[in-house]
């Protein structure tokens, strides 16, 4: 077969590509996105001589092949170890995002019940709720209330909460009191902190944010709790039929899969998710202690009981000095630290990947900022 000219001109992919890591501030470059969180230098480079593999990488291994079922083994094997998941509990993998699962679980685990409750504590329980009432009848607590109230009301098959509001900054640090099964959404706090699994029914969360890269998303779920779903669920989403398949109904996201095993089996490397949650303990309170130090200046956005160590957010005195600011790290080389969009404010995402470094980059930037009054 004739060479190819390889004289192409860069597309629009190497253009963006380009433009990703630019500008590089003085202590570097670093992202804090509350979307998709950062994976340490060894797993990028596990991931990207994976690609690299010639004629037959990463890209294209058949979820059919013997080294597919020994990645998604490897992931089921250690996020068991890791979270210390009890044998009565399945780990289904799905192509789908997080989101999806807030029809899912009414769909799949109303088992014939009419209600749920539901902990209303910011944007995500608030989604949460909207798409569950397409479902069911919802009961509504507050965060507040959930922690202290025990209620189950008539009929209500669990108490769906969301363990850290990603976009409000707010973290519930004790379980809500009700009796019924915790169906928890953890997508940015998996694995910081070990479930107290009797609690729980069901734990999802999508992988993009502690455990890798989009396309995957995890349910850890009691198999007793797995009835026949809701009889218009699609096949290819009802958590009953997916454990009985092991997750194989439809080609599952291999790349996201191989991208998860390399972080977990780093966290594994790195001490566990104790030591993990050591580590955002202390991130967060060096966040927070800058934030305290400059108190007017950064103003955190819920009370100091709620505050999230994941997604610390907090605002500026005005939406004007709160866009300088986003502006001002990122020319520092300190990116995507606006809020949510439906949100605003500033966000900083503390997830699992994230190096010492780019903490300490930040609260060194914030202290100098706010010292400066925030002029340049
Ligand atoms: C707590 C929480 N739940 C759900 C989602 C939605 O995840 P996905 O985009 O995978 O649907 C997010 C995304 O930020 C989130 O933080």
């Amino acid at each position: 077969m004739a060479a190819r000219c390889s004289a192409r001109p860069p597309g629009l992919a190497m253009h963006v590509a380009a433009r990703i890591g630019s500008p590089v501030g003085p202590a570097g470059r670093f992202g804090f996105s509350a979307s998709a969180g950062p994976q340490p230098a060894e797993v990028v480079e596990r991931i990207t001589d994976a690609c690299r593999v010639p004629h037959r990488s990463i890209l294209a291994l058949p979820f059919t092949s013997p080294e597919y079922r020994a990645i998604q083994a490897g992931v089921d094997r250690l996020l068991r170890q890791l979270l210390a998941v009890p044998d009565d509990f399945d780990i289904l993998f799905m192509g789908c995002g997080a989101s999806a699962h807030f029809a899912l679980v009414p769909l799949n685990l109303l088992g014939g019940r009419e209600r749920a409750l539901h902990v209303l504590s910011g944007h995500w329980s608030r989604r949460a709720i909207v798409e569950a009432r397409r479902y069911c009848n919802v009961s509504v607590l507050s965060a507040a209330e959930a922690i202290v109230a025990a209620p189950a009301p008539d009929g209500a098959a669990y108490c769906h909460y969301t363990s850290n509001e990603t976009a409000d900054g707010l973290q519930f640090h004790r379980l809500p009191a009700t009796p019924l099964p915790l169906v928890a959404d953890m997508t940015s706090d998996l694995l910081t902190a070990t479930p107290d699994w009797k609690r729980f029914g069901l734990v999802y969360a999508g992988a993009q944010k502690t455990l890798g890269v989009a396309g995957l998303s995890i349910v850890i779920v009691r198999r007793d709790l797995l009835g026949p779903p809701h009889p218009l669920t699609p096949r290819v989403m009802a958590y009953a039929a997916l454990s009985a398949a092991a997750s194989r109904l439809c080609t599952p996201p291999v790349f996201a899969m191989f991208a998860a095993l390399c972080m977990l089996e780093w966290m594994a490397g790195e001490g566990g998710v104790g030591s993990m949650q050591a580590r955002l303990a202390r991130r967060a309170a060096a966040v927070y202690a800058v934030i305290d130090r400059h108190p007017g200046f950064y103003r955190p956005r819920v009370d100091v009981a709620w505050r999230s160590r994941v997604t610390p957010c907090f605002d500026l005195p005005d939406a004007a000095r709160t866009a300088r600011f986003i502006a001002a790290a990122q020319a520092a080389g300190l990116y995507d630290l606006a809020g949510h969009p439906d949100v605003g404010g500033v966000r900083v995402s503390l997830y699992n990947g994230l190096s010492d470094d780019a903490v300490d980059a930040l609260a060194a930037f914030m202290h100098d900022y706010a010292q400066r009054g925030g002029l340049a």
